[in-house]
């Protein structure tokens, strides 16, 4: 058994590199069984992972996808915006399972809240660009835009004014988005979300950036768990149609108050296709035959949104470029066996579009490198020349053990 700390170092970061979606959860889950802290940095609940708890699929939206590992500390950082009732919703259900988090959870007091009425205006604002200009941006409608709208205005209300009477503050806000946005924000819930959230999750706000940096002094090990990925990035990504934080290594750094230096190694996730949900360039999307059947075959829906998600090919320029931002140490690619029918796999290489012989065999379910077909290893082979990082974990099917490591 390989020793992960040892291979990745003290402080490793999990990062999606392409629109999202690539599947970070299961890297994750297999390293946090070495490492004592899971931290999420940036986002909110319009990311969506799915938990097995139990018997029962679930998807999860701000609890990072380490938090079923008993006795892990989770970390909820300053960059995350969250949304109370989702927040409590998922702390709910794992306790419905046996599994008690809020011993271990700790929620940084910089971080934003998500009020309901932000979801109303992301709402409201798609509807406005779709008449204006034909075409919505294609949010997940979870409030991200109008909470960092909120937030960089410096009129974001805060995890630490949790336990704080927001009454005056939101009633005067609530005559502006009336005003502005014709949404009506319900003062009397919204408060109450807030009392109730700070009865259940009040003692779990703190200094988190001050609570990682003294473990780190205790030789305590951490996975930064990324959340959507650097091509919706607010500032590297395919704006305007990104995500509204920063999704790199650097935004999340930020997003924690972690200093670069601290990094030891930085694992970038992608698909080996690709995928984008929303609206957007996407040069390497496949026609809409290849389409569906990638999309069936990898069962190509939003956790978040059931939306069908647009499925295409490989970038290599894309992989090369996001790879070159975040300093990505090593590769995970995955969903390798979605591949396993096709004759030729396309893929982008210096803004062309070229091929290479499929493998046409089943690569799901296999756990060595050796057991690869010779095509498959040549796939991965290639990626590692053009992209120059090495790929240390190759994903070949849904189960947890379905991981060949390199
Ligand atoms: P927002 O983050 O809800 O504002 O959505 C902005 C864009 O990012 C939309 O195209 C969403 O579909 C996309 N997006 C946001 N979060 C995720 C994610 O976790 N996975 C995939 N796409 C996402």
């Amino acid at each position: 058994m390989k020793s992960f700390t040892k291979q990745f170092g003290p402080v490793t970061s999990v990062i999606g590199a392409q629109w999202g979606d690539e599947g970070k959860g299961k890297v994750v889950d297999l390293l946090a069984k070495e490492y004592d802290i899971i931290a999420r940095a940036c986002g909110g609940a319009n990311a969506g992972h799915t938990i097995v708890v139990g018997d029962h699929k679930h998807v999860f939206h701000l609890l990072p996808s380490g938090c079923l590992h008993e006795g892990k500390q989770i970390v909820l950082g300053s960059g995350l915006v969250i949304h109370l009732p989702t927040l409590l919703e998922e702390i709910d259900l794992l306790q419905e399972h046996g599994i008690d988090i809020i011993d271990r959870l700790h929620i940084s007091e910089e971080a934003h809240i998500v009020f309901d009425y932000h979801k109303d205006i992301d709402a409201a604002l798609e509807i406005m660009r779709s008449k204006e200009k034909g075409q919505e941006i294609g949010t997940t409608k979870r409030g991200i835009g109008p909470a960092y709208m909120d937030k960089a205005q410096r009129v974001g209300i805060r995890m630490g004014s949790l336990d704080s009477d927001m009454r005056a503050e939101l009633e005067q806000r609530a005559a502006f988005i009336k005003h502005a946005y014709n949404v009506t924000v319900h003062v009397d819930n919204e408060l109450k979300q807030m009392q109730l959230s700070n009865n259940r999750i009040g003692k779990c706000i703190k200094n988190t950036a001050a609570f990682l940096h003294s473990s780190m002094e205790n030789d305590q090990t951490i996975i930064i768990e990324g959340a959507q990925a650097v091509l919706l990035d607010i500032d590297h990504g395919t704006y305007p149609y990104v995500t509204s934080s920063s999704t790199t290594l650097a935004g999340a750094l930020q997003g924690l108050g972690i200093p670069p230096r601290a990094v030891s190694s930085c694992i970038g996730v992608a698909k080996a296709y690709c995928t984008r949900v929303g609206s957007g360039l996407f040069p390497t999307e496949a026609s809409e035959a290849d389409a569906t059947r990638l999309r069936d075959r990898g069962g190509e829906y939003g956790s978040t949104t059931g939306r069908p998600r647009r499925t295409g090919w490989l970038s290599l320029d894309d992989l090369s470029y996001v790879a070159r931002i975040n300093g990505f140490t090593h590769w995970n690619i995955t969903k390798l066996d979605v591949l396993d029918e096709e004759h030729s796999i396309p893929f982008e290489l210096q803004g062309e579009m070229q091929s290479m012989e499929g493998w046409t065999q089943k690569t799901a379910e296999l756990r060595e490198w050796k057991q690869l077909p010779k095509h498959a290893q040549k796939y991965i082979e290639r990626i590692e020349k053009e992209t120059n990082v090495p790929v240390a974990f190759i994903g070949t099917g849904q189960k947890r053990e379905d991981m060949i490591l390199r």
